[in-house]
């Protein structure tokens, strides 16, 4: 039989050239296109950041107004779509509303059709449009709210925060969800963004890689941590139980949520920025005194091995102290990332090989066929 390397988890193994996202996990360094994450959040906005992977370079000032301008007009959904966000059993959770939903909006879009890059770009645009407007209408469904429409006025955050609530958010409330969604766009070949290429890769729409992201993202291995972050905050219950419950946790190999990384074996970057905004949201509640002393403990106990708090440590603090149920954590990541899945996917596209790898055969050959009333 013939030998390949294996490694488990696909650790280290490429699987695609690209130029939008590097991360440097020895220095806990991420760039999107070669500019540091820093800098983005510093200076950019979500749109300009979603419209930049798209295209892989900068944009001009004309075409992120043009841009800008078909994501506010796009984020409605079909009256048809709404009424089965109506019809989804309440105990649905949002991510899994997310997945069925944008299953459902192939059937009302042309391009789902067509083979061409710039029908796929056109479908990337209506979805990143979207995705906030499925998560807000269907928490307000389940909360039996009426849905709020959306706000061509205001900004793609501003308005995801405007469904959701109701209410205008404030420029600092704003600013917090805007750098939240500049800092989760992209992030190299995760599982996410691998899966929806897989998808792509065998020339299946657009649509279906999205899904497949979706899918992926879910678990808690995975965009599912930030979710499970807050419900080990709320298990360990008060500070002084911090120890106890990492000591038994650590004994029993169990992992601590929002710690530890494939890539990086130094402080994610995207959590220094987001722990300053739970500081400065939440410096006095129970969640940031505990989150900063499982950090205190855990750095002691693992930092050694290259364990450090990831993005999601801190991101779940942020959504909580600004109002946000903590379900929809995880959806959020999604309305981010949409805009990496399909900037891998448009990239990937441009010189496709379908996704074929292998597996090590461990089982037996040449057995003998054994009728079932006599097994
Ligand atoms: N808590 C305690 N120990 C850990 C943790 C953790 N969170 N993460 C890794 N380790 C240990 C692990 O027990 C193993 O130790 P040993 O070598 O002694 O057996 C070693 O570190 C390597 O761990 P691994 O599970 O083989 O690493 P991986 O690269 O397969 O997994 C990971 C990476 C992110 C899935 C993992 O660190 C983990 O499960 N973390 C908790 C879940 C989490 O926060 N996920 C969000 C990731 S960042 C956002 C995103 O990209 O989605």
């Amino acid at each position: 039989m013939k030998e390949y390397p294996f490694s488990k988890g696909l650790e280290d193994v490429p699987a695609a050239e690209s130029v939008l996202t590097y991360i440097d996990g020895q220095e806990g360094k991420l760039y999107y296109l070669g500019i540091p994450i820093e800098e983005w959040a510093e200076n950019s906005t979500y749109e300009e950041v979603a419209l930049s992977l798209l295209l892989r370079r900068l944009p001009t000032k004309g075409e992120l107004k043009v841009f800008d301008a078909a994501l506010r007009s796009s984020r409605d959904l079909p009256e048809e779509v709404i009424d089965f966000i109506y019809d989804l059993p309440p105990q649905t959770h949002p991510m899994s509303a997310l997945r069925s939903v944008v299953s459902l909006l192939e059937s009302y879009d042309e391009d789902a059709r067509r083979d061409d890059l710039d029908a796929k770009f056109r479908i990337a645009l209506r979805l990143i449009a979207k995705f906030p407007t499925i998560v807000a209408y269907f928490d307000r469904v389940r909360k039996n709210l009426d849905i709020v429409r959306p706000n061509p006025s205001l900004s793609h955050a501003e308005n995801f925060l405007y469904m959701l609530t109701g209410k205008i958010p404030t420029k600092y409330e704003s600013k917090v969800m805007d750098v939240a969604l500049i800092l989760h766009a992209d992030h190299e070949m995760n599982a996410s963004t691998f899966a929806s290429m897989v998808v792509a890769s065998t020339l299946s729409d657009m649509y279906s890689a999205i899904v497949a992201g979706i899918g992926a993202l879910k678990g808690p291995l995975h965009g599912g941590a930030n979710e499970a972050v807050l419900k080990m905050f709320d298990e360990i219950g008060s500070v002084d139980n911090v120890e106890k419950y990492i000591e038994e946790s650590l004994a029993q190999k169990k992992k601590i949520m929002g710690f530890g990384h494939r890539v990086y074996k130094a402080y994610d970057p995207r959590a220094r920025i987001l722990k300053k905004f739970a500081e400065e949201l939440s410096k006095e509640s129970k969640y940031y005194e505990i989150a900063v002393k499982v950090e205190e403990y855990m750095m002691k106990k693992v930092a050694q091995k290259g364990i450090f708090p990831n993005v999601d440590f801190y991101s779940g603090i942020v959504y909580n102290a600004l109002g946000i149920s903590t379900d929809l954590f995880t959806p959020i990541f999604a309305i981010s990332r949409v805009a990496g899945w399909a900037a891998h996917v448009l990239e990937y596209l441009e010189d496709n090989r379908i996704f074929r790898p292998s597996s090590i055969y461990k089982g037996e050959l040449d057995k003998k066929y054994i009728p079932i009333d006599q097994r």
